[in-house]
């Protein structure tokens, strides 16, 4: 999702933040069910957030740093921001890691709250992601 939305900062700036809010309610709904122990609807809602980061964040992520996609048009536009995409760019590769780290604790030791805490981290991570994403290559539309 290249094009000039994302070159707004109102428009990128909802982006971001709609994804958090759809993050933030699936992970209160993973709370609450992991109190009830029902294993299948735990794992679920686990599967629905994976999904949820991957298909929702992690495709923000890789449209901005895709051949011809926002990072390329900032760099274009100016180079000296170098810098700080690499460092933005290692912010999505931290939440890919993480992501992955949920995947694969789910496969060799299924649910526990380390799985939740993963989770927390990521919406953490992505907030931090975003609001440096804004003040470095956004200005105001
Ligand atoms: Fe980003
Ligand atoms: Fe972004």
């Amino acid at each position: 999702m290249s094009g000039p939305s994302l070159k707004q900062l109102h428009a990128h700036h909802a982006i971001h933040e709609g994804g958090r809010a759809g993050a933030v309610q699936k992970i209160e709904y993973l709370k609450e069910v992991s109190k009830t122990g029902d294993l299948e609807k735990i794992n679920q809602s686990v599967e629905d957030l994976i999904y949820y980061w991957e298909n929702r964040i992690l495709t923000h992520a890789d449209s901005e740093e895709e051949e011809n996609g926002f990072y390329q048009e900032v760099l274009q536009q100016k180079p000296e921001l170098k810098e700080e995409v690499i460092a933005l760019t290692r912010d999505h590769d931290i939440l890919r890691i993480i992501i992955k780290k949920i995947k694969d604790k789910m496969k060799e030791e299924g649910f526990s709250d380390d799985i939740i805490f993963h989770f927390e981290s990521l919406i953490i991570v992505n907030e931090i992601h975003s609001r440096d994403e804004e003040k470095l290559l956004l200005q105001d539309d």
